[in-house]
């Protein structure tokens, strides 16, 4: 048992938290956002995330977890102090980091025992640095500490269980025993432990983001290719994900990679590089694949509705960026939706958890209570989000409550075959001759 504290409340601060109490931990949560800690003391989580209120509630009741907005109540006897906080995109695509050198500076202010700080924010390389001179700079009296970056590999839908299964803990620092104590901390999870310097840990969470990110723009491209030449990209990814050297994670080809986390981190990297005097040409090529994706829908629906979206009913089948969360960063709903309306379209929309978000992201756009009431009258249905509950609609009903029966499939869900069979006139991403 360790007493820790996590600083920031958001998807990371508060799965890495509650995830910590769970494996019998003392953990002090804190954010800024008042209204944020006030519902999480009433049992009420800022996000959707399979499994993770039933687990606040339960380490929360056993008096392992607790929530505050008071720096002094957080810090107070902790070992370990994890920086969680939002690093957003800034103007000219560099990491935004107001958020980490303030929690930094409170950290500083507040700390009145030795204390590690680790930075589990995804910040740019030189950062862990950075903020130990602010530390040092920010505190009245000295107090030693030492800073280690230990990135986060976590999926928003998949949260808890990326957390408790790691394929890998990386961990770096000057300090090598401050290093070795936060590997024990994760010593139960039984995953590699790779401990290096603190710039090359801050690199290995940029250039394994980005690595995933090439490997969607990849087969997206493949997926174009294979449009015009009649392949299907689903089998083609299946066929290459036998080798082990290419593996078949990250290759279904779709709408491309949305979210708080692939895009801002691609552009930041690049960023860096370019400040460097460096030339991204990947990550320009991978940004703007990723771009080109989006846009794709808008063309198959001009071409499949007769050249205009102006007057056509558009159904959305999904919002969020990706199945199991409610986050909308990023949704490629959003430029879609958007898109749709500037031409003169109606959109009207289902997500099982993420249109309260969307309402906020989209507006102007209409939302149903199930997939069939936004199929009700449409010209067109757009497959957005793979949730489970689309994988097994009622097709006859969908075609029937249509009026028209086109569906632009953005992520390869159906099979176009059976969907042709139910008399829909079908295009997915990147398959062939009859499913294009
Ligand atoms: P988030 O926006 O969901 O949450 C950030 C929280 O930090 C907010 O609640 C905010 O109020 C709080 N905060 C801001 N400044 C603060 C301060 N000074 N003191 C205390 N709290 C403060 O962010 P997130 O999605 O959890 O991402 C956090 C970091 O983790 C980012 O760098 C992100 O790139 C990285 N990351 C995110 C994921 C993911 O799946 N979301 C996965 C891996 C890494
Ligand atoms: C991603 C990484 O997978 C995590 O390891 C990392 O910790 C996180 O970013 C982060 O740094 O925040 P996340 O964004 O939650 O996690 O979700 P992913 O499952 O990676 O999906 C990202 C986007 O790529 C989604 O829009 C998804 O639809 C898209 N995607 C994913 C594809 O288009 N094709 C694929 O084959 C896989």
């Amino acid at each position: 048992m360790r007493k820790i504290c996590v600083i920031g409340v958001g998807y990371v601060g508060l799965v890495t938290g509650t995830c910590f109490s769970d494996l019998g931990n003392r953990v002090t949560a804190l954010d800024i956002n008042e209204e944020r800690i006030a519902n999480l003391r009433k049992g009420i989580l800022p996000i959707y995330e399979p499994g993770l209120e039933e687990m606040v509630k339960r380490n929360v009741s056993a008096g392992r977890l607790s929530f505050t907005t008071d720096y002094d109540e957080a810090l107070e006897g902790a070992e370990i102090a994890f920086i969680a906080v939002g690093t957003p995109e800034g103007v000219d695509g560099e990491a935004d980091l107001k958020y980490v050198r303030s929690a930094a500076e409170k950290i500083a202010q507040h700390m009145k025992e030795p204390v590690i700080i680790v930075n589990k924010s995804t910040v740019p390389v030189g950062t862990g640095d950075w903020v130990s001179d602010i530390i040092t700079s920010s505190q009245s009296k000295p107090v030693s500490f030492s800073v280690v970056s230990c990135p986060e590999f976590l999926r928003e839908g998949s949260a808890i269980v990326d957390f408790m299964n790691p394929a890998r803990i990386v961990l770096g620092s000057l300090d090598k025993d401050a290093a070795h104590k936060v590997a024990d901390l994760h010593l139960s999870l039984r995953a590699p432990i790779v401990v290096t310097d603190l710039r090359t840990a801050e690199m290995i969470k940029y250039a394994s983001n980005a690595f995933l990110a090439t490997k969607i723009s990849f087969i997206n491209e493949i997926a174009n290719i294979c449009e015009a030449l009649g392949a299907d990209v689903k089998e083609v990814a299946a066929g290459m994900g036998y080798d082990p050297r290419i593996g078949r994670g990250f290759l279904d080809a779709g709408l491309g990679y949305g979210g708080s986390c692939f895009p801002k981190d691609v552009k930041a990297l690049a960023y860096m590089a370019t400040v460097q005097g460096k030339h991204p040409q990947l990550l320009q090529a991978v940004m703007e694949i990723n771009k080109y994706q989006r846009k794709q829908i808008l063309i198959k629906l001009r071409e499949m509705l007769g050249g205009s979206l102006k007057g056509k009913t558009v159904g959305l089948l999904g919002l969020a960026f990706k199945p199991n969360t409610d986050d909308m960063r990023e949704a490629p709903s959003v430029e879609i939706a958007r898109a749709i309306m500037t031409e003169g379209g109606i959109v009207k929309a289902y997500d099982p958890v993420a249109m309260e978000h969307a309402a906020h992201y989209a507006p102007g756009v209409q939302m149903g209570s199930d997939a069939y009431e936004v199929a009700t009258g449409a010209d067109a249905l757009v497959l957005i989000t793979e949730w489970n509950e689309f994988k097994q609609l009622d097709l006859s009903r969908l075609k029937s409550v249509m009026k028209n029966p086109v569906m632009v499939d953005g992520r390869n869900l159906y099979d176009p075959a059976v969907m042709k069979n139910y008399g829909f006139i079908y295009r997915g991403m990147g398959r062939g001759y009859n499913g294009r």
